[in-house]
């Protein structure tokens, strides 16, 4: 299950990995994250045409692979011969597009991780992935509020964090508290006082995106945030000094 930071403790969530140092959403991202220091791991997650959980960002193959065309219209054994290092540099050549059950076979009790599903028709498919690793530390958010809702119903116990972009966070926060989330996480620019203290009403933990400067980092713990995501979990923990 996911253990969230306790007490005082700050949480630094590696966004899309260490992805400011190695290509967003592979394992040498998520390798580099760990050893950087980074609390958990957020990733993200799209469904291939034969309904099998990859880690990718967008629907499309073209900015992170030398592959084209939609995740969602790809086979698995045509996924997995993509080179998703190359584009970043040629050091990370031959880094392979990660299935979901990889990492979590990688992270296992030791990294916590934040799965956020882009595709609704990820929901199914990633619970009965999670089934096989009960000892998985995994937070799920969406900014799809319906998949996070139908994922409460099916799996009471799941923890969740309601994704916002939106200036209208109050609805997403009334959405977040009614399903019982543990966290909240807006865009950065939209976290001010007002929107602090309604979270911290709700009793959910605050963590926000994507924050890689520090002396804005800095103004948002003064306004109580939980946690942050970071494409460069090491060196803003040690510009923030935490
Ligand atoms: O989960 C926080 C953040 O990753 C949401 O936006 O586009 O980076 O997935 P995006
Ligand atoms: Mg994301």
């Amino acid at each position: 299950s996911f253990c969230g930071p306790g007490g005082e403790r700050f949480w630094f969530w590696a966004h899309r990995g260490a992805s400011a140092c190695a290509p967003e959403n592979t394992l040498a991202a998520f390798r580099l994250a760990e050893a950087q220091g980074a609390d958990g791991i957020e990733l993200d997650v799209h469904i291939s045409r034969d309904g099998v959980p990859m880690v990718i960002h967008d629907e499309t193959l073209e900015r992170t692979t030398n592959g084209r065309g939609r995740v969602a219209d790809t086979r698995l054994r045509d996924l997995r011969r993509l080179d998703a290092g190359r584009w970043f540099a040629p050091e990370f050549a031959g880094e392979p597009l990660p299935l979901l059950a990889e990492v979590l076979e990688w992270a296992g009790e030791r990294v916590p991780l934040n799965l956020e599903l882009k595709d609704r028709r990820t929901g199914a498919a990633v619970l009965r992935l999670l089934h096989h690793y009960p000892q998985c530390r995994v937070l799920v958010s969406s900014f799809d509020h319906r998949l996070l809702k139908d994922l409460r119903a099916q799996a009471p116990q799941l923890p969740l964090g309601f994704l916002c972009e939106s200036r209208l966070w109050r609805l997403a926060l009334r959405r977040a508290q009614a399903a019982g989330a543990h966290s909240f996480h807006p865009r950065q620019d939209l976290v001010g006082s007002s929107l602090a203290r309604a979270v911290r009403g709700a009793g959910l933990a605050l963590y926000t995106w994507t924050l890689d400067d520090a002396p804005r980092a800095a103004a948002l713990m003064r306004l109580g945030i939980a946690g942050l995501f970071t494409n460069r979990p090491g060196a803003l923990r040690r510009e923030l000094e935490v």
